[in-house]
């Protein structure tokens, strides 16, 4: 759990996503637009599939799929779930991961997502020193969010995406 102090001054907590917080993800994805769940998703998806919820939330081990809750306290007893991040090791290249970042639209641009990524990337499954991840080409914050952690390479697909490659400096020892 770490403490975080957003762009514009609000207080916010990064925990651990847990089992219990099928709920959660189920409720953000209701609150995200159409443009967000497609950035996120690199497609119109009307709602998460069984399946999808449970890779999404069974398969987070800590170790190789570490998912990360950031909450935010924007006035004393008021809490909102903010974003969700992850980063996934790919099983047949394990020096590389995917990361994903969701940040619900009312929160976005006051540095959520950017916040979401250092901790994922401090946190990082051991031996990892590259992220490698698709984001569509419009996704000018995600690609911004990325150059944060690195210098990125950027690969342009067929498909309207880049395939994002990021060096990691190397961990702390
Ligand atoms: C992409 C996303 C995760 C970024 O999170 P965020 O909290 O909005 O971004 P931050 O506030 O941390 O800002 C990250 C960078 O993007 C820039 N940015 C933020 N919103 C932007 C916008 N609408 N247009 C252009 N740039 C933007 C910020 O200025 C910042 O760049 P800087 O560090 O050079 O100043 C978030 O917008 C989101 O959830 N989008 C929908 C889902 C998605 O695209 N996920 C990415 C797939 S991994």
């Amino acid at each position: 759990m770490s403490e975080v102090v957003l762009r514009d001054g609000t207080q916010a907590m990064i925990w651990p996503l847990l089992a219990t917080d099928r709920a959660t993800l189920v409720d953000g994805f209701a609150r995200l637009s159409e443009g967000s769940r497609a950035r996120r998703f690199l497609g119109p998806i009307p709602a998460l599939s069984e399946s999808m919820l449970n890779r999404l939330v069974e398969q987070v081990d800590g170790t190789n799929h570490i998912a990360l809750v950031l909450t935010a306290y924007p006035r004393g007893d008021v809490e909102d779930v903010a974003g969700v991040g992850r980063i996934i090791r790919y099983p047949e290249r394990p020096s590389e991961a995917d990361v994903a970042v969701t940040v619900q639209d009312a929160w976005q641009g006051r540095g959520v997502g950017t916040a979401l990524l250092r901790e994922l990337v401090t946190l990082r499954p051991p031996g990892v020193v590259r992220i490698v991840t698709e984001v569509t080409n419009d996704n000018t914050a995600s690609l911004n969010m990325l150059a944060r952690i690195g210098p990125p390479r950027l690969a342009p697909t067929d498909d309207g995406t880049y395939v994002v490659s990021v060096t990691l400096p190397p961990e702390p020892v």
